[in-house]
């Protein structure tokens, strides 16, 4: 088979130069472009991959000029760029980029200097324009619209959007269509940021890179699956916008799907810009709908109440957000723990269970696949018993992966048996920086590369599997989020979820 290079998904693009570009970020003082957007492009310049003619133009309301500007940036990349990262030759010549505009984008006014600013770039005729879209989702059509009527889209210009992409099925719709009316599906980068890690990158790779895993990958060895996104972080400043968002919208309808979807897909032909997407599209409808009954069922809600998360006494979610105790507060979860399936040939009957909460136990994202027990005891008079192996993918933080077996501990006397593992560390395997996941994703977008980005058909398919969830719990005003102490691994209905199919949460120290 033959391929075109543009069909081609460029998984090694972190490594080379860039088209130049004027990479412009709505919210450019906000706490998404501070805190990843300008340390990844502080990273990209250390390595050299900024194009001379590239610039970085912040659009906030705050009455900045380039100087304020720099400033900031300067300042928060003092304190989010790792100190043995921070070069200060490399820093001045990122700020030499950096320009500000302040623009209120709710409003027409002084969207002309964008438009001059966009029109004086140093080689024009080459130049890719990114509208990074830190923002509201509310605004997302709104500066698409007026980036039209300053006449700044062109053939070479991308729109980057967070999210959420709305907050249900309909809403999302209506961000997608305001969206597609100034830019085609092709210019339209949705960042899953998980994505953008190494390590779920890397389960691409294991899967398909290597063939001892395919023939075990299915029903017929594959026992269950689970996926836990925990944090011990709780709600913080961005009360705001979790309360009326909570875990489902926050963490499952994105990063847990796309971590399922990526586990469960079909291998695609290659590894290519529609075909990953494709084949993830293929996962997310052949979710098993919820019924109200299965709801009911298979889903438990969680909000954290006071606590201890590493031995520092913590408030409650209400507190966090402010409202005095005993005052009624919103039914919005912390935590959701739920049992879905992939109704297909390969998946038929697996369990998927997925977990995430905020001020639980420990900060972990990993995926388990447990497979099957052995199908007859051959080790009657030993020692020990033998489990099911497991194959443990650590997403964050130690990166890696363990496969737990059962082996016979060495000497006579009989069958000793002992569970044992096989321990891949990427910090040890691999000597060189593991990269932020903003890092690969601005770059890709900079090259025009989709692979790692959400469509928008896989966005509103996974709105179209969560949303009965949201209206089932909309309308259950008793299934209000059961309370479990801060520093705690969830309520106690999540390890029941479980234990009524005979099966326990795997834990990554077990
Ligand atoms: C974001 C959520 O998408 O992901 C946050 O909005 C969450 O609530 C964050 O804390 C978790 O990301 P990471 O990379 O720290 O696991």
């Amino acid at each position: 088979m033959t391929l075109r290079t543009s069909e081609l998904s460029e998984f090694d693009s972190l490594a080379s130069q860039l088209p130049p570009c004027d990479f412009t970020v709505f919210g450019g003082t906000g706490d998404l472009a501070l805190r990843k957007i300008l340390p990844a492009l502080y990273q990209r310049e250390r390595e050299q991959h900024l194009d001379d003619a590239t610039r970085v133009i912040g659009v906030s309301r705050t009455d900045f000029d380039d100087a304020g500007y720099r400033d900031l940036v300067s300042a928060s990349l003092r304190e989010h760029v790792p100190a043995d990262d921070l070069d200060q030759a490399v820093v001045a010549r990122l700020l030499d980029r950096v320009h500000h505009l302040t623009l209120d984008a709710e409003d027409g006014e002084h969207w002309d200097r964008l438009h001059a600013l966009l029109k004086t770039a140093p080689r024009a005729e080459r130049t890719v324009r990114v509208f990074y879209l830190a923002v509201a989702p509310a605004l997302f059509g709104p500066i698409c619209e007026r980036l039209q009527d300053i006449d700044v889209v062109d053939e070479a210009s991308r729109v980057v959007m967070e999210k959420p992409i709305g907050t249900d099925l309909a809403s999302a719709r209506r961000i997608n269509e305001a969206v597609g009316r100034v830019f085609t599906e092709t210019q339209i980068f949705r960042i899953d940021h998980y994505l953008g890690k190494e390590s779920v990158q890397n389960l691409l790779v294991t899967r398909f890179a290597n063939t001892f895993l395919e023939p075990l990958w299915n029903s017929r060895w594959v026992d269950h699956v689970q996926i836990t996104v925990a944090e011990t972080l709780g709600v913080g400043e961005r009360g705001g916008y979790y309360d009326g968002s909570g875990a489902l919208r926050d963490m499952v309808q994105n990063h847990l799907l796309q971590l399922l979807c990526l586990v469960a897909m079909e291998p695609p032909t290659y590894v290519g810009r529609e075909t990953v997407r494709d084949e993830k599209l293929k996962v997310l409808q052949a979710l098993k709908p919820m019924q109200p009954a299965d709801v009911d069922r298979d889903t438990v809600r969680g909000r954290y109440g006071s606590g201890l998360v590493d031995g520092a006494a913590v408030a409650s979610y209400a507190d966090d957000l402010g409202r005095p105790a005993g005052q009624p507060g919103s039914s919005t979860e912390t935590f959701v723990a739920l049992r879905a399936e992939v109704q297909n040939w390969r998946w038929a009957g697996v369990p998927f269970y997925l977990r995430t909460g905020k001020r639980m136990d420990r900060r972990v994202s990993e995926i388990v696949v447990v497979f099957k027990e052995p199908p007859h005891a051959m080790f009657p008079h030993s020692e020990g018993a033998v489990g099911p192996n497991r194959l443990h993918i650590q997403v964050q933080p130690d990166e890696g992966m363990k496969l737990h077996m059962t082996a016979k501990e060495p000497g006579p006397g009989g069958i000793r048996l002992r569970p044992v593992s096989l321990d891949l560390s990427y910090a040890t395997t691999f000597s060189q920086r593991s990269p932020d996941a903003y890092e690969r994703l601005i770059m890709d977008v900079v090259r025009g590369n989709p692979t790692l980005f959400m469509r928008r058909d896989e966005v509103e398919a996974a709105w179209t599997w969560v949303e009965p969830i949201l209206q089932r719990w909309a309308e259950s005003p008793d299934r209000r989020p059961k309370r479990y102490p801060a520093g705690t691994s969830g309520p106690t209905a999540a390890a029941t979820l479980l234990e009524r199919d005979g099966r326990h949460w795997q834990e990554s120290d077990e």
